[in-house]
Parts: C-alpha cells; sequence; structure tokens
C-alpha cells in the first residue's frame, strides 16, 4: 500500500472512533511559513478525523504543537505553552502531540521526556503523514509515541490539506537545505534539498487557480536551487510541461489562468542564476518584490557563516538585477552578531541597508544552535553587544521605511484584496505587488480582486489606499 493510501485508511478508522462526539482541536504553528504549510495539512488530516478547529485551548480535545527551532525564543515560547495546557491534560485527558522542526533535536525530546513527560504524541519533519495513525495508537491504547526519523523522508503526495487562507496559498516545491550556513539548524533538522516533481507542483497549482486562488507563494528553503541537486546527482526525473528548474517552474504557472500573483521565499543570492532573473523579467506575474536574504554585509562575516559570496557580489547582484528588472524591489534577513562580528564587521551590514534600501528587513539577533558550527565558534559576541547592534540597525530599518512609504503617497498601486482588516472589519486589506499592506474602505466583492488604489496616507506598517 503507498503511503497516502495508508494514510486515508487511518484516517477513515480514526474518524470512526471519533464521529459524533462532537470534538475540538487547537493547532499552534510556531515558525514560518513552510512550518504554517505543514500545519496547513495537519488540520486537513484532523478535520477529516472528525475534530473542529478551536482557538480555545481549554476547549480542544487534541492540541498539536507545530514547533520552530531557527532561534532559542521559540523553544522558550514551547515550554511555556507546555506549561499551561498541562492542567487541560489533567482535568480532561486532552490528547497533547508536538511535532515540527524542534522535534528533530534530540536533546529537546529527552528534555520533554524528563520535564513535561505528559506529551502523548511527539513527531518530526519526516513523518507528518503518519499522524493519524499515531492518533490511532493513541485513541486505542494509549501508549506514548515518539515518531522520528533520521533519515531524510520521501515526499508524499496528496495528503489532504485545510487552507487558512482563501485569496492567497503556499505551495512547497522541495524539502531540506543543503547549504549548511553555519549558524542555521535547518540542514540538520529538514535533511537533504530534495524537490518535489514538476507533475506535482503544476497540477496543486492548477486546483488552487479553478477553487479561485490569487495568489501563490512557491516556498522551499532554497527555492532556486529547485531541482538542482536531482541533476547534479543524476537522478532522473520527468518533466512536465517543459519545467525542469526553477526558472522554467516560475514560466509554467505564469501560464495558469486564474493565477494573478505569483512570489517564492526564500532564494539563495548565490543560486541567483541568468535564466532566474529572465523569468522574473518576463512573468508578468511574478512580483518583482525579491526577498534576498543578506545575512551579513560584512565579507569576512559572510565567509564565517559559510554564504558563498561576498559583500561586493551581493550588491552586484542586485545591482544587476535593478538593471534588468523593472520596478524591482527588495527585502531581506539580517543577522546581527553572529560570532566573531566586529563593530567593523556591523557597519558594512549598515552600509549595504543603506545602499540596496530595501522594501522590508525581517532582522534577527543571533541565537547559538546546538550542533551547529556557529555554535563551536570562539569569539561569541557578548548579549549586550548584540542589543545594541540590533536596535541601531533597526533604527536605520524604520528611517528607511518611513522615508520609501512617503514616496508611495500620491502613487496609483494595484492592490490585491485579501479580506477584511483584523484590526477594524469596516476595513478591507490587501498587498501591493511590492508586499505591503493597504488597507481601503470598500464592498467585501473586492475580496481577491486586484484594484487599482491611490495611496493617500502612509503609518508604518500599512499605507492607506482610496479606489479610483
Ligand atoms: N539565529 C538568528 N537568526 C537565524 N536565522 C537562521 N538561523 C538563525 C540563528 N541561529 C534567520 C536567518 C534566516 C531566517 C529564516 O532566520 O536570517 O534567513
Ligand atoms: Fe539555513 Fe542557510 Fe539553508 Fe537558509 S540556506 S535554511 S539559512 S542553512
Amino acid at each position: 500500500m503507498s503511503n497516502v493510501e495508508s494514510n486515508l485508511e487511518d484516517i477513515q478508522k480514526v474518524a470512526k472512533i471519533n464521529a459524533g462526539k462532537n470534538l475540538k482541536y487547537s493547532i499552534l504553528t510556531m515558525g514560518c511559513q513552510l512550518n504554517e504549510n505543514d500545519s496547513e495539512k495537519l488540520s486537513g488530516m484532523i478535520e477529516k478525523m472528525q475534530y473542529t478547529k478551536t482557538e480555545d485551548l481549554s476547549k480542544a480535545d487534541l492540541i498539536v504543537f507545530n514547533t520552530c527551532c531557527v532561534r532559542e525564543n521559540a523553544e522558550d515560547k514551547l515550554f511555556g505553552k507546555l506549561g499551561e495546557v498541562k492542567k487541560y491534560k489533567e482535568e480532561k485527558g486532552t490528547i497533547i502531540a508536538i511535532g515540527g522542526c524542534m522535534m528533530q533535536e534530540k536533546h529537546i525530546v529527552e528534555k520533554l521526556k524528563e520535564s513535561y513527560p505528559f506529551f502523548d504524541i511527539v513527531f518530526g519533519t519526516h513523518t507528518l503523514h503518519q499522524f493519524p495513525s499515531n492518533l490511532y495508537s493513541i485513541l486505542t491504547n494509549n501508549k506514548r509515541i515518539e515518531d522520528i526519523l533520521d533519515i531524510d523522508g520521501e515526499i508524499i503526495e496528496g495528503l489532504p490539506i485545510k487552507r487558512d487562507d482563501t485569496v492567497k496559498a503556499s505551495v512547497t516545491i522541495m524539502n531540506g537545505c543543503n547549504n549548511f550556513c553555519s549558524y542555521c539548524i535547518v540542514p540538520y533538522v529538514r535533511g537533504r534539498e530534495r524537490s518535489r516533481l514538476p507533475k506535482d507542483i503544476l497540477l496543486e497549482v492548477n486546483k488552487l487557480a479553478e477553487e479561485g486562488y490569487k495568489e501563490i507563494t512557491l516556498l522551499g528553503q532554497n527555492v532556486n536551487s529547485y531541482l538542482r541537486v536531482e541533476k547534479e546527482n543524476n537522478v532522473s526525473f520527468e518533466e512536465y510541461e517543459g519545467v525542469n528548474s526553477f526558472a522554467t517552474l516560475l514560466r509554467a504557472i505564469n501560464k495558469i489562468d486564474g493565477i494573478e500573483r505569483i512570489r517564492f521565499v526564500s532564494p539563495h543570492p548565490k543560486d541567483f542564476t541568468q535564466d532566474v532573473i529572465e523569468a522574473i523579467r518576463d512573468c508578468d506575474k511574478v512580483c518583482k518584490l525579491i526577498h534576498l536574504p543578506l545575512q551579513s554585509g560584512s565579507t569576512n562575516m559572510l565567509k564565517l557563516m559559510n554564504r558563498k559570496y561576498s559583500k561586493e557580489q551581493y550588491l552586484d547582484l542586485v545591482k544587476k538585477m535593478k538593471n534588468e528588472i523593472p520596478n524591482v524591489t527588495f527585502s531581506t534577513d539580517i543577522i546581527v552578531g553572529f560570532a566573531g562580528e566586529t563593530q567593523e564587521d556591523f557597519e558594512d551590514t549598515l552600509e549595504v541597508v543603506k545602499e540596496v534600501k530595501f522594501e522590508q528587513v525581517y532582522m534577527f539577533i543571533y541565537s547559538r544552535r546546538v550542533g551547529t558550527p556557529g555554535d563551536r565558534m570562539e569569539n561569541q559576541v557578548p548579549d549586550e553587544v548584540k542589543h545594541e547592534r540590533f536596535e541601531k540597525l533597526k533604527q536605520l530599518v524604520e528611517k528607511q521605511i518611513e522615508e520609501r512609504n512617503k514616496q508611495y503617497v500620491g502613487t496609483i498601486q494595484k492592490v490585491l484584496v485579501e479580506g477584511k482588516s483584523k484590526n477594524n472589519d469596516q476595513m478591507l486589506t490587501g498587498r501591493t505587488d511590492s508586499n505591503k499592506v493597504v488597507v481601503l474602505e470598500g464592498p467585501e466583492n473586492l475580496i481577491g480582486k486586484i484594484e487599482d488604489l491611490k495611496i493617500v496616507s502612509e503609518h508604518m506598517w500599512y499605507l492607506k489606499g482610496q479606489l479610483k
């Protein structure tokens, strides 16, 4: 039996046990967009097993934690929440399942067993599809389960999925990472790079288009090396509609009727080949905001981080893209305080930020991760220095964003209206091509449409727009 068939069979078995019981579940998603996409698959399976969603943990019969381990604060968050749900386990026997990246770290699972032994299931990143079978075991013999694989799991197609949004959808195109940046835990918890087949991706996007989705975000730890490892290792794969690389994938998705916007995260600057730049330029649906993780603006730090590009190469790439792609803009990720970072290195980062003028900068304080080369390096930067540098970078970024926002006022922007504003349900909210949030007044039937809006005012984290 294939993995997906046994998954569907286990779902049926649990659904039979749960039928008519009016059971509820909560899911806490603690990580990146890939983690969110995994949560959508977990929710898809769980809802087919007769649970309905609740945000109120005290009402849930099943609580699932989908964890992240990229930075230490994700750990603190999990342990805090586990302390909170312990009472529900004791009072009403709530099933507690903990999955995701953090569960691939042995020392964390040990800590859970020692300090939070009341959990029912732990599962890792390679065994998502076995969740129904694990839940069935818990419901029938109530013995704690650890379902974690150290080897790279195969990509399972055809799992149920319950998407959080009706306008925008994420599609994972590859799993894992081979880059081993020295600060990063991801290659150890998500395994080696493996790409989904072109046909599976295109069928999924076609289905999303039929369901009315307008914006697709292609996800992977290193999207622009899609199918590269397969080609390097002579693994044969079937081309579909001419797709055999990231550039050809963008071109094929660009042809799908109904899809109006395509985004992708995250590419690696070292893999930004000419064919990808040309595909972005040529494909009208590919948004011209490129997320291009910098991490540091210092060539010394980039070397220590094992990023495989220098400050100059990064700036040259930005320049080349600005020359070749009309209206291109950039967002980025930056880590401050990585081991060995001097004041001079940090100033290099500030310099690149000043030069590129990013639309958005996701800023992180370096967090030591057990098992990574960065954690073993000497010259760790003291916490107070990290915080000082972080504040300095934040001030620069906020000043730049403010200036940039002012340039939007008076312009006409194409905004994909995504839904009602979370803070004020009299207003609608959407995004520009450059991913700026725009709030507007207008009828609900605009949701899912791209409208020309005049930007009338700017605020730090959003712009205000008016229908023309
Ligand atoms: N500490 C801080 N930030 C990190 N990131 C990855 N690992 C770490 C770490 N150990 C950041 C990088 C990456 C983003 C997703 O998270 O900037 O691009
Ligand atoms: Fe981590 Fe680098 Fe891989 Fe991104 S490319 S997941 S930062 S190792």
